[in-house]
């Protein structure tokens, strides 16, 4: 595996691989590599000639107030599980090669951006936004890899490549999770015992309100109190940005179910924000 720290280094050789016709998948990360991202790259091998990875903790989709100083680092760890997956490239760039002194452009892709979890976190999606521009810039892949755990990260980088005609395809896996059902995330390294065991009504709040939907109910109020008081019966659940019910290309909240929905939640357990999502696509019955 061959690792690249400098973008310049990193477009070249891109370059290269794409001028002999090889086909580049690419799974962009910011590290602390769990099965999740490692079914993102076992996707990208399988269906690529290269396989490139980055890690880039990434300053600009952090707020001040955010835990970019805390979040968890791994690089050998990391290192290893990408050499053991057969990656092709490890992409490591420096914070001050992706924004040198002066940078001054930013990518924000409007409406989407704001709701959900861009009301809690004003700057997260531009910042998103701006370095999956950067990345895709750099690596120039056929194909990138995300994971649906991040819902609206997916549908804002779809929109952005879209209206930016970039050239990448943007491949959405599913959530993988734990045996308890709770999503993989690298910010799951902060739970304690309690929270993690605690950070299980995430999923079960979830799997109610995809039965409620199964079982016929339209009501989207009801099925966001059901999410909501699930939730907040839970005492390590210590602050709820949302629980509820979504539309799942505008985002913007259902008051009755009528086709295809995005149930959606962010909670702090102590002081970590989880966020997990279910798409429930009613069964079209066809005469
Ligand atoms: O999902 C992530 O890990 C990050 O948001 C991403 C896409 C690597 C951009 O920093």
């Amino acid at each position: 595996m061959e690792i690249i720290r400098i973008p310049r280094i990193m477009q070249d050789t891109s370059k290269g691989h794409i001028l002999r016709g090889r086909t580049i998948g690419f799974v962009p990360t910011m590290g602390v590599l769990h099965e999740g991202h490692l079914s993102l790259v076992r996707r990208a091998k399988q269906e690529n000639d290269i396989t490139t990875v980055s890690i880039f903790v990434n300053p600009a989709q952090f707020g001040p107030s955010e835990d970019f100083k805390q979040y968890p680092r791994d690089i050998e760890g990391d290192t290893a599980k990408l050499f053991r997956e057969e990656a092709d490239i490890l992409f490591m760039p420096d914070a001050l090669l992706i924004y040198p002194e002066g940078f001054s452009t930013y990518v924000e892709v409007e409406k989407i951006s704001e709701r959900l979890c861009g009301a809690f976190r004003p700057a997260h999606f531009k910042g998103v936004a701006t370095v999956v521009t950067k990345l895709l810039n750099i690596v120039k892949p056929t194909k990138a890899y995300f994971g649906r755990k991040d819902f609206q990260q997916t549908i804002v980088i779809k929109q952005l490549v879209k209206d930016l005609d970039m050239d990448a395809d943007i491949v959405v896996c599913p959530t993988l999770r734990e045996q308890d059902g709770l999503a993989m995330s690298s910010r799951n390294a902060y739970l304690d015992i309690r929270q993690r065991e605690a950070a299980t009504v995430i999923y079960k709040c979830l799997i109610e309100a995809a039965d409620l939907i199964k079982s016929g109910i339209i009501d989207a109020n009801y099925i966001k109190g059901v999410m909501q008081d699930g939730l907040l019966k839970e005492p390590a659940v210590s602050g709820l940005d949302y629980a509820g019910v979504y539309d799942p290309v505008t985002l913007s909240e259902l008051s009755e179910i009528k086709g295809d929905t995005l149930l959606a939640v962010a909670v702090k357990i102590g002081n970590t924000r989880l966020i997990d999502n279910m798409l429930v696509i009613p069964v079209r019955k066809y005469e």
